[in-house]
């Protein structure tokens, strides 16, 4: 996902550019790029790769001002490439973007067809064409870009830059985040909180189709019929400290550390441990006794936290889950009556295959809930109930606390539509709270774990293929700890149900497949051992992830064992989230991928 910071401010711009678009990187990108209005004249600098490229050559090629624009780009129309890195110019226009523009291709034909030299392969840059074109019919730059932007189809966000305009910056916003932020002489845009961190914490977050006109004294905010609308003003909750990495090498590692803490934040939020009882701020938005079924669509790991979840309402609501990855729910047609139940989760609320799938719900009539990392974004935005996770801003791309924050948030809700659809006692809630009251002390202990996993992590990061069992609960998590090997090492791997081994994986086993098999000792843990020595007999390399008990029991079938703390049933996902999250990262350092920024991915997917 891209990332977009404009700045009209006081002194030299170029490096409170780069680094706001430090800030962005966690998104993802492949190039960078900024603009500057030097002596009313527009100067631009770009570079393929990593910022420290831009930085040398806007070090060897200085661009001057204090007003500007700067971008990250993660490629979708035209490759990692100077010529496609934003901004993008035309005349006297400079524009960056973050989206995709539908229609490019014929709004392509027509600048090209009024004279227009396209040098690049992007949609953006013939946004660029189509307001310059205005601007030489005599129009200013406020009209010229009212004009444009309805012509433009598409989820995007723009960030615009005049030449001769030392007191102009024009941002959209069009189902891609876009916020403003409020200095004291000077103001800002960036496609988050974060970008704006370095220079304020006052920050007004433009809503879909809002489109604002800054100067330093302020802004002016239109919506899409250009009535001229206030937005409110919010207190930013990113601070600049907690966008460092701290004593850790990766913001990976930091936040899988930051899990104990961050799990206590967001349990405090949802359980009254003192009364042993759940408190769901929002849910009486939602009448679980009335429901039928409750419908959950997401992404990637967001998704497989609604697939355990799905366990805990099917377990303790008596409530049946539709549940699907949000790229083909959207698609799908599903029925959905009027007054049902959609949950979507999203660490960052952008993610466009989710909002979609949040849209065709609402559309249909259904209370719309979201399970969000960040408050003010879009999917929070249009969701009738917000039940927001408190794991702080998520930098590394590959998702650890923000997951095992979902599943703390889908717990408390599943035991609250228990209680209230009259099928969990309220002994049953008093232990399960305090269950779910046990799970930050648990993530401390199974922390310590870390040094026996990063042992495991040498010779794994010498393997073409891996494979993750689990059964219950513990499937889903053997699918993201296949997804989280894949996304940062690398290595191609599966996660499977263990009792489909032997429907087909097994024929994969030999002594050159590590199996990674996820099994507390729980009521179904004899099914999974047989699972394990079927492996084992195939001379398959087996790490067990388990508990003393399971430890005990598990005969000699495993090469290595990483032994957690006993832990409830229903802490045991989030608690057997760490190892297989360390279990990736420390495969991922071996092999000296780049941790934060994994190759091909972004934070957020706000692209189809
Ligand atoms: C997780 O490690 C991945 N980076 C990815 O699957 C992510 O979970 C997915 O893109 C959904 O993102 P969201 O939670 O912001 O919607």
């Amino acid at each position: 996902m891209c990332g977009i910071v404009g700045i009209l401010g006081n002194i030299e711009v170029a490096p409170r550019l780069t680094d706001a678009l430090k800030r962005l990187e966690y998104r993802g990108y492949d190039s960078a790029g900024i603009a500057t209005l030097e002596n009313g004249k527009l100067a631009r600098s770009r570079a393929e790769g990593k910022l420290r490229n831009l930085e040398a050559r806007i070090a060897s090629h200085p661009v001057g001002g204090a007003a500007g624009i700067g971008h990250t780009r993660w490629a979708t129309h035209g490759g990692p490439s100077v010529i496609n890195a934003h901004p993008h110019m035309a005349g006297r226009v400079a524009v960056v973007h973050n989206g995709i523009i539908e229609n490019y291709l014929e709004l392509r034909a027509e600048v090209t067809a009024n004279g227009a030299v396209i040098t690049s392969e992007t949609d953006t840059e013939v946004v660029a064409h189509l307001v310059n074109a205005l601007l030489d019919k005599g129009l200013s730059p406020v009209d010229a870009v009212e004009v444009v932007l309805p012509r433009l189809h598409g989820a995007f966000a723009l960030a615009f830059l005049f030449e001769g305009e030392e007191d102009l910056l024009i941002g959209a916003r069009k189902g891609s985040p876009l916020a403003v932020g409020h200095g004291e002489g000077e103001m800002f845009l960036g496609s988050d909180a974060i970008a704006l961190s370095p220079f304020t914490d006052r920050v007004t977050y433009l809503d879909e189709g809002d489109w604002a006109v800054l100067t330093r004294s302020g802004v002016t905010i239109r919506d899409s019929n250009n009535a001229v609308v206030s937005r409110p003003e919010a207190k930013s909750s990113v601070t600049a400290a907690l966008m460092d990495k701290g004593n850790y090498r990766h913001f990976m590692a930091k936040e899988i550390h930051e899990q104990p803490e961050v799990l206590g934040h967001t349990l405090s939020r949802y359980i009254d441990l003192g009364n042993s009882r759940v408190k769901v701020p929002g849910a009486e938005a939602v009448d679980f006794s009335k429901l039928n079924r409750i419908i959950i669509s997401a992404c990637g790991t967001a998704y497989l936290a609604g697939l355990v979840a799905k366990y805990w309402f099917e377990k303790y609501a008596r409530l049946p889950v539709e549940i699907d990855i949000a790229s083909e729910f959207r698609y799908r047609e599903t029925p959905v009556a009027n007054g049902e139940f959609a949950l979507f989760i999203s660490q960052s609320g952008e993610t466009a295959d989710t909002l979609a799938s949040l849209r065709y719900c609402k559309e249909n009539g259904a209370t719309i809930g979201a399970v969000v990392n960040v408050p003010e974004s879009t999917i929070a935005r249009e969701s009738d109930v917000v039940f927001q996770t408190i794991a702080g801003p998520e930098i590394g791309v590959a998702s650890t606390k923000a997951f095992t924050c979902q599943l703390a948030v889908l717990a408390s809700l599943a035991l609250h539509a228990g209680r209230q659809r009259g099928v969990l006692s309220e002994a049953q809630e008093k232990d399960l709270v305090a269950a779910l009251g046990s799970i930050p002390g648990l993530a401390v202990q199974a922390l310590k774990c870390e040094t026996s996993i990063e042992a495991l992590a040498l010779p794994l990061s010498r393997v073409s293929d891996a494979l993750y069992l689990g059964r219950g609960t513990n499937f889903p998590l053997a699918l993201e700890g296949a997804l989280k090997l894949k996304e940062l090492s690398y290595i191609h791997a599966e996660g499977y149900a263990a009792g489909e081994l032997k429907h087909g994986p097994i024929a994969l086993i030999d002594e050159n497949m590590p199996v990674f098999v996820i099994a507390p000792h729980d009521s179904i843990y004899e099914k999974t051992v047989s699972n394990m020595q079927e492996v084992a007999a195939r001379g398959g390399r087996i790490v067990l992830i388990t508990d003393q008990k399971g430890a005990d029991a598990s005969g000699n079938a495993a090469q290595n064992t990483v032994i957690l703390p006993n832990v409830p049933e229903i802490a045991a996902p989030i608690i057997y989230a760490l190892p297989i999250q360390m279990i990736a990262y420390h495969t991922a350092v071996f092999m000296g991928t780049d941790v934060d920024q994994p190759r091909n991915l972004a934070k957020s997917v706000t692209v189809e």
